[in-house]
C-alpha cells in the first residue's frame, strides 16, 4: 500500500492553478463530483490538509459516462483504484481527513447533501462527472446551492467533446451548460480570470 495505482494523469496539468488558487482559500469542506480512481482526489487530500483538518465528500456512481461505456473501461476496478489511492492519500495527509464516499449519481446525491448536511454546506466544489450538457448543467445548479458564499467552484472539461471536430454535438459536451449555467448566474457567481480556459475557476459572490 505505498503507491498510487493511476492509469491516467488528466489532472496533472492543472496543479499549478489548483496550488495558487487552494492557499488562496484554504477550503476545509470540499466536494467532488466525479472521482473515477481518485487522482483529483488525492491531490485535493494531500494539499488542501497541509493547511488544517478537511472533510471531503466524493460523489461518484462508478458506473463510468458515456466515454468509459464507449471504451468498455471496468468501472469495479476503478472504484478499487480509488478506495486504494483515498486511503494512502489520507495516510500522508499533514492534518486529519474526514472521507466520505458517495455512491449514486450526482443529482440525488447532491439532493441528500441539501437533506443531510444544508446549503452552503461546502468551502469548495470540484464538478467533473457526467459531461452531457444536461447532466452537467444540473450539477452545477445543485453545486451552487451547497457551496457557500465566497467559496469556489471549478469545472473541468469546458472545452471537452467526444466526437471528431466537425461532427461535435453540443448536448455531449460541458461547455453549453457552463456557459448557461454562468450566463444565468452573473450576479452571484464570479470567474476568476488570468487561468487557463481549459477549466472553469468561479467565486460565489451571493444567494
Ligand atoms: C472524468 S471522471 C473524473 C475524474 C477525476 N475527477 C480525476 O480528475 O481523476 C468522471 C467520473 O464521473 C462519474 N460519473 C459520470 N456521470 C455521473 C453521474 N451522473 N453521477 C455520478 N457520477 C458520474 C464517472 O463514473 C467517472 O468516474
Amino acid at each position: 500500500m505505498t503507491e498510487y495505482q493511476f492509469t491516467n494523469n488528466w489532472f496533472g496539468g492543472n496543479i499549478p492553478t489548483w496550488d495558487y488558487l487552494m492557499n488562496q482559500f484554504k477550503p476545509a469542506t470540499i466536494l467532488e463530483i466525479g472521482s473515477f480512481e481518485g487522482r483529483s482526489t488525492c491531490y485535493i487530500i494531500e494539499k488542501c490538509s497541509s493547511h488544517h483538518a478537511i472533510d471531503v465528500t466524493c460523489i461518484d456512481s462508478w458506473e463510468g459516462g458515456v466515454e468509459e461505456h464507449q471504451k468498455g473501461t471496468a468501472m469495479s476496478e476503478i472504484e478499487r483504484r480509488f478506495d486504494h489511492n483515498v486511503a494512502l492519500a489520507q495516510s500522508r495527509a499533514k492534518n486529519p481527513v474526514t472521507l466520505n464516499k458517495i455512491k449514486m449519481h450526482s443529482v440525488p446525491a447532491c439532493c441528500r447533501l441539501m437533506a443531510t448536511r444544508g446549503e452552503q454546506a461546502f468551502d469548495l466544489i470540484y464538478v467533473d462527472g457526467s459531461h452531457q450538457a444536461p447532466d452537467v448543467l444540473a450539477d452545477a445548479v445543485l453545486a451552487f446551492n451547497l457551496l457557500r458564499v465566497g467559496g469556489l467552484m471549478i469545472f473541468d472539461d469546458y472545452l471537452w467533446c467526444m466526437e471528431a471536430q466537425g461532427k461535435e454535438d453540443p448536448l455531449n459536451m460541458p461547455k453549453p451548460a457552463i456557459d448557461a449555467f454562468m450566463t444565468l448566474y452573473a450576479r452571484k457567481m464570479k470567474i476568476i480570470s488570468g487561468a487557463p480556459i481549459y477549466q472553469i475557476y468561479a467565486q460565489k459572490t451571493g444567494r
